[in-house]
């Protein structure tokens, strides 16, 4: 195991994470993540979700690891990652199911630049099926105001890695989502000041 990509931190929240998302699936038939990162996610939740295809993705650099834990913990409706920059062509033709009904992203939305996020709602707005459920995962401004000092330092911390990356705030992220004809359903607090988003597409 010791050769795989790991984080800490996918390992600390995959159980709260699941204990909602595993709700808001409950009637997708595919879901398509985004931003894989290393795939430990991925292989946590398509074994709780049997009843879903679980589709990985992420810029190809991330394709080998993500591939390690697929082989270390397969699941029969896990699938290997696509490559989706949310900035090009979504690979929507190498889907197994034609339809998109659910979306998860995890710790994404603040790597991006603001642009890409635009593009992430944009590629959502395009191929989320009516109905379906959107759930975002990860640390949340409201009103521009942290809601911890350790986010405050992680935002700091985040601008020194790169000056486009940023804590998001809600507010911006549900306009982006309302204009994609999606509505906030739930804003869950979870454990560590994160936020777990669920949004359903309720018009085109
Ligand atoms: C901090 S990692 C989070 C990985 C994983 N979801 C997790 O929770 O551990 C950020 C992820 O955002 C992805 N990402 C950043 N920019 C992206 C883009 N333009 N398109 C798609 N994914 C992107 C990275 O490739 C990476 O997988």
């Amino acid at each position: 195991m010791s050769s795989l990509p790991y984080s800490q931190s996918c390992e600390n929240n995959k159980a709260a994470i699941a204990a909602v998302i595993e709700q808001c699936f409950s009637q997708a038939s595919q879901v398509l993540e985004v931003g894989s990162g290393t795939g430990q996610h991925a292989v946590h939740f398509a074994k709780l979700m049997p009843h879903l295809i679980w589709q990985t993705s992420d810029q190809s650099i991330y394709h080998d690891g993500i591939n390690a834990w697929l082989l270390a913990e397969p699941s029969i409706n896990l699938r290997p990652p696509l490559t989706l920059d949310v900035t090009q062509a979504w690979p929507i033709s190498q889907l197994e199911k034609p339809v998109i009904d659910g979306i998860f992203t995890a710790n994404t939305l603040h790597i991006m630049s603001k642009a890409m996020v635009e593009e992430f709602f944009k590629g959502i707005g395009e191929h989320l099926a009516l109905h379906g459920q959107l759930c975002i995962y990860g640390p949340f401004n409201y009103n521009g105001q942290y809601t911890s000092d350790s986010n405050r330092n992680f935002d700091l911390w985040l601008y020194e890695q790169n000056n486009q990356s940023a804590i998001r705030d809600i507010e911006w992220i549900i306009e982006l989502a309302n204009k994609q004809g999606m509505e906030l359903i739930t804003d869950h607090p979870m454990p560590a000041n994160n936020r777990l988003l669920h949004f359903e597409k309720l018009s085109k």
